[in-house]
């Protein structure tokens, strides 16, 4: 059964594949290329084994005309084209006479980008909404299909399952490579160790039921960590709340209150900012106007103790206003720490990984994954549609 790209002869054939390139662009300029510069070895594999290259990916969401404007994949191609020092021709169409006439002049070892797909979710949802139509009119643009769109394998959209339904398809390096990583944490060795952050429970609710069993001790930080400790009685003044799962935080650290780890002191703020003053207050100390920012110090000390003998650590959500200089402190402290001690770390989620790319820890981890919701989907033990769609086919 030919399921990696490793599986196919490549040479001279219009060779598909989907990346995941939907990244952050600020101001007109890409502020973090790590998915493009992590798919540029299945590309470049490509390239060496003679394909004709034609890339796809999203970028953003598309629910209006308008938005089509500043979610053009141009910027990509161009930053694709210094990496991989080779000219990017770049397409700004999704379907239709141009784009297939520069597919069939494209040489062996030459590569096209095409314009992002969820510009044909409008009209229509054509795209996410898995169109057969769609799929299959892209499959008839090439010869074998390569999913490596691994921040993407969550969605069921034609252009990763739609269009693996009518071609010989295979799996890239980069999910392949993060599938394999990822499973480390079925099986983890112990003390395993999670740590969870970001503003809502709601988007965890999943991984910490999933994981709450397998885990030694799950660290609670970020914004949802105001939730839990208001489910524990607190006052946590004007700090963010998520008050539809009070009930679910209360009944898990009723049942594992030995593993839930809460913070124990707060950087607070009288307004969400990062340009006013703060104090550092124990969990017991909120004032109706504080709005929790960070952790403070001794929750630092705290988590960091209990990361000392770890064996694996599975880290997903910052642990403060991650966007404000002076609250990615606490995160940027245990990340320290983290890297510091020998346990298996797996980093899941942009926020964490961009966290360990600034401080130029992301090479000293055992996995920085590329995937934001489809980590946690994994971690909470769902099938991936762009996965199953080849690994079943
Ligand atoms: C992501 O950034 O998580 C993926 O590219 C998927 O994007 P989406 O959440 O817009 O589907």
């Amino acid at each position: 059964m030919k399921k990696t790209i490793r599986d196919y002869d490549l040479e001279g054939k219009k060779v598909i594949i989907r990346c995941d390139f939907n990244v952050p662009i600020k101001d007109g300029q890409i502020i973090d290329d790590n998915r493009i510069v992590m798919a540029l070895d299945t590309i470049n594999y490509a390239i060496n084994h003679g394909a004709k290259v034609i890339l796809m990916s999203h970028l953003g969401r598309i629910k209006e005309e308008e938005d089509k404007i500043k979610n053009s994949l141009r910027l990509v191609s161009i930053r694709l084209s210094e990496l991989l020092n080779k000219e990017v021709l770049f397409i700004p169409q999704t379907r239709g006479k141009t784009l297939e006439e520069a597919i069939n002049s494209l040489q062996n070892g030459d590569v096209l980008l095409m314009e992002n797909t969820r510009f044909e979710d409008v009209p229509g949802k054509k795209e996410s909404g898995n169109d057969i139509e769609l799929g299959k009119y892209w499959a008839s643009l090439g010869d074998i299909f390569i999913n490596d769109a691994f921040g993407t394998a969550h969605r069921s959209h034609a252009s990763n399952v739609g269009i693996a339904t009518y071609l010989p398809s295979g799996l890239g390096f980069l999910v392949e490579n993060e599938v394999s990583n990822l499973s480390i944490l079925n099986n983890p060795e112990h003390p395993f160790i999670v740590i969870l952050g970001g503003s809502k429970v709601a988007d965890k609710i999943g991984v910490i039921e999933n994981l709450v069993t397998k885990a030694d001790k799950i660290i609670i930080g970020g914004g949802m960590a105001y939730t839990f400790l208001n489910a524990k009685g607190y006052d946590i003044g004007k700090s963010i709340l998520d008050s539809e799962n009070i009930e679910f935080c209360k009944n898990i650290l009723a049942k594992y209150s030995d593993k839930i780890i809460l913070p124990v002191d707060n950087v607070v703020v009288k307004e969400f900012s990062n340009d006013v003053s703060n104090r550092t207050i124990k969990v017991n100390e909120f004032l109706k106007d504080d709005i929790g920012m960070d952790i403070g110090v001794e929750t630092v000390s705290l988590f960091s103790s209990i990361l000392e003998n770890a064996k694996v650590v599975f880290w997903n959500g910052p642990l403060g206003v991650y966007e404000f200089s002076k609250y990615s402190i606490g995160t940027e402290k245990v990340l320290e720490k983290l890297i510091k001690t020998n346990a298996k770390t797996i980093l899941g989620g942009g926020d964490i990984v961009a966290a360990a790319s600034k401080l130029g820890y992301k090479d000293k981890v055992t996995h920085a994954s590329t995937g934001g919701g489809v980590t946690l989907e994994f971690m909470e033990g769902k099938e991936l549609p762009g996965v199953v769609s080849i690994m079943n086919k």
